[in-house]
């Protein structure tokens, strides 16, 4: 069944960053829940976006939740700064963390919520020892560094499967699911389990862009 209650964050790595501050007034204006902030450093990525400078600049233009997707090497060293730039959700690669429970204790002593991130490839065991300590798992549908890729389906089982876990586990954590996501295929994501959904090109490339968030939001409402 799908949740009803589930949450739209637009990544703003599609929008055009020559007009950001209209791009986020966009979103202020839309049914968006959060907005997602794709921060890549070029080696645990191939691809180089922005960092907390930006994030900062942003969340003096918005209200809503920063949701900040961290594609980086190291992130415990830039935690702090990414809190203090107004970052709400933090989620970290576990790829990228050889020392996961004490990153994720770093994020919540900064004040804000604990995501983790796993690659497509990686299994959801990963993050098994750590699942009642976080609040979001970050689920890659495509290979991270770039936006407008092609969704990976083996994603959907892989959600379902965490889903279990979290429940068997009694944790609170939220399922997101990260790249290639349309309106095409955003209900079965939500149906295998998601509560959050990510969305950079099928948003920022549509002609209205504030209707689209709306008709994601209205998936399953009506079923
Ligand atoms: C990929 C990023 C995604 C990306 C999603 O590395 O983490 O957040 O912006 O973009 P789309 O929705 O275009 O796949
Ligand atoms: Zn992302």
């Amino acid at each position: 069944m799908i949740n009803k209650n589930h949450l739209l964050a637009p990544s703003l790595l599609a929008s055009d960053f020559a007009q950001l501050a209209n791009e986020v007034d966009m979103l202020n204006n839309s049914e968006a829940d959060w907005l997602h902030l794709d921060v890549m450093d070029g080696r645990f990525v191939p691809n180089i976006s922005f960092g907390m400078m930006i994030v900062d600049c942003i969340s003096k233009l918005t209200d809503k939740p920063l949701d900040v997707h961290l594609m980086i090497v190291e992130p415990e060293k830039y935690i702090e700064e990414f809190a203090r730039a107004g970052a709400s959700v933090i989620s970290v690669h576990a790829e990228a963390c050889p020392h996961l429970h004490r990153t994720i204790q770093q994020i919540k002593d900064a004040g804000a919520q604990a995501g983790v991130a796993l690659n497509p490839h990686t299994p959801i065991s990963a993050i098994e020892d750590v699942i009642e300590d976080i609040d979001l798992v970050v689920i890659m549908s495509v290979n991270p560094g770039f936006g407008g890729q092609k969704f990976i389906y083996r994603t959907i089982p892989k959600v379902r499967a965490l889903a279990n876990m979290i429940e068997e586990r009694n944790s609170k954590a939220m399922i997101e699911v990260d790249g290639g996501i349309g309106l095409q295929n955003a209900g079965a994501v939500l149906e295998a389990g998601a509560r959050v959904l990510v969305a950079g090109s099928s948003v920022f490339k549509s002609e209205n862009p504030v209707k689209t968030i709306q008709r994601f939001k209205e998936i399953g409402v009506h079923q």
